[in-house]
């Protein structure tokens, strides 16, 4: 198969294919990526106890609906702060924050002193992510850490152009964990060519790669599920395909993914690689944030208590992704286990699904909380 520059348009055809790469690489030379392999390194795996934080504020930088007219508030001691109307007040109106199908967040967290800050994901397009950074104030070189949770283009879309609008300004050798090998593989869905993740643009960023397999701490004060068991009743919704192998410098490497899928086609997407970022914000529990939890979001939150040993759940957030087809049986069951696993909070966002999101407030109530654009949580030690 053959596979020409990227221009993010055509359909796969035939033995031809765009390749999309996050906005805009292409390289030609294979070569250059193993060159640059050894900027990759493992993760520190998580042992023994967790980092705990002060406080901790997750805000949703990109996410998939913008709100309007509703105030900030603080409800069961989390703060949320809302961010609406003209946000540059001085400026033209047309300077606002911008709404997009894809996620992206920042973690701002204290311990004692320390502050920490991690970007996860980067949303669908760099316009999107670099409008809302500028507006929401965030300064992309008090970054300690790059997270990405799978390799799906919503949410490392906006990665290239924002390694290019921050070249030079980033903390150097920062570390950028994924799941592993498997998020670089190529993958498309039902409309065709779905891109790959650019690895040689993370490289040349003077970003070190940190293939995160199993739990391994970020920035001291946050760690990763490693790969989501399936534990639960959940089953992956295979919303893409994907295939193994290196197409003009883009996709996964064979030899470091398992062999029954070196198979020479697109076979379907089972999220191995997908983690999700979780803090542990003291006398609270766990904040777990699910990206797009294609493994099952229940999965996810019990992979999150499985890798720390901590049962007390105090919120999750991001995308729950309980969408058609699966229907209201399924959701009623989603529920029933929220129920079980006890979480304060559900603040659901960018993938989830509005039939989710309907019947979750009408059986949880003030648990269930919106999120939106430039949405900030601020969960604070009891
Ligand atoms: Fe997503």
């Amino acid at each position: 198969m053959l596979f020409n520059v990227c221009n993010c348009g055509p359909a796969l055809v035939a033995n031809f294919a765009h390749v999309c790469g996050g906005g805009a690489g292409f390289f030609s030379a294979v070569i250059a990526t193993l060159a640059a392999g050894a900027k990759t390194a493992p993760a520190k795996t998580l042992r023994g106890d967790v980092p705990a934080v002060d406080k901790l504020a997750v805000r949703m930088v990109t996410d998939n609906i913008v709100i309007q007219f509703i105030p900030s508030e603080t409800r069961g001691g989390v703060t949320v702060e809302r961010k609406s109307g003209n946000t540059v007040p001085d400026r033209p109106p047309r300077n606002i924050l911008n709404g997009e199908w894809g996620l992206a967040m920042h973690a701002q967290s204290f311990a004692g002193a320390e502050e920490r800050n991690v970007l996860i994901d980067f949303g669908y397009t760099p316009e999107v992510l670099l409008n809302n950074l500028s507006i929401l104030k965030i300064d992309p070189a008090t970054f300690d850490a790059l997270v990405l949770s799978h390799g799906h283009y919503d949410h490392f879309g906006g990665m290239v152009g924002f390694l290019k609008a921050t070249k030079g300004k980033l903390k150097g050798k920062m570390p950028f964990y994924v799941g592993g090998e498997d998020t670089f593989c190529l993958r498309r869905n039902p409309g065709g060519n779905f891109g790959a993740l650019d690895r040689k643009a993370i490289l040349d960023a003077d970003l070190t790669l940190m293939m995160a397999a199993e739990p391994a701490i970020v920035a001291d004060h946050a760690f990763t599920t490693g790969r989501i068991g399936q534990t639960s009743f959940e089953t992956p919704l295979r919303a893409t395909d994907e295939i193994v192998g290196i197409f003009d410098g883009f996709g996964c490497f064979p030899e470091k993914m398992p062999a029954e899928k070196n198979v020479g086609k697109y076979i379907p997407d089972d999220f191995e690689h997908e983690l999700a970022t979780v803090y542990m914000v003291k006398g609270k529990g766990l904040v777990v944030l699910t990206s797009c939890s294609h493994r099952g979001v229940i999965n996810t939150v019990r992979q999150a208590m499985a890798a720390s040993g901590i049962d007390k759940v105090h919120a999750v957030i991001g995308g729950f992704h309980v969408v058609p087809p699966l229907g209201d049986d399924y959701i009623e069951k989603t529920i029933a286990e929220f129920r079980d696993i006890g979480p304060d909070f559900l603040m659901v966002g960018h993938c989830t699904g509005d039939r989710f999101y309907d019947l979750a407030r009408a059986a949880l109530g003030d648990k269930v909380i919106h999120s939106a654009v430039g949405t900030r949580f601020v969960f604070e030690a009891a």
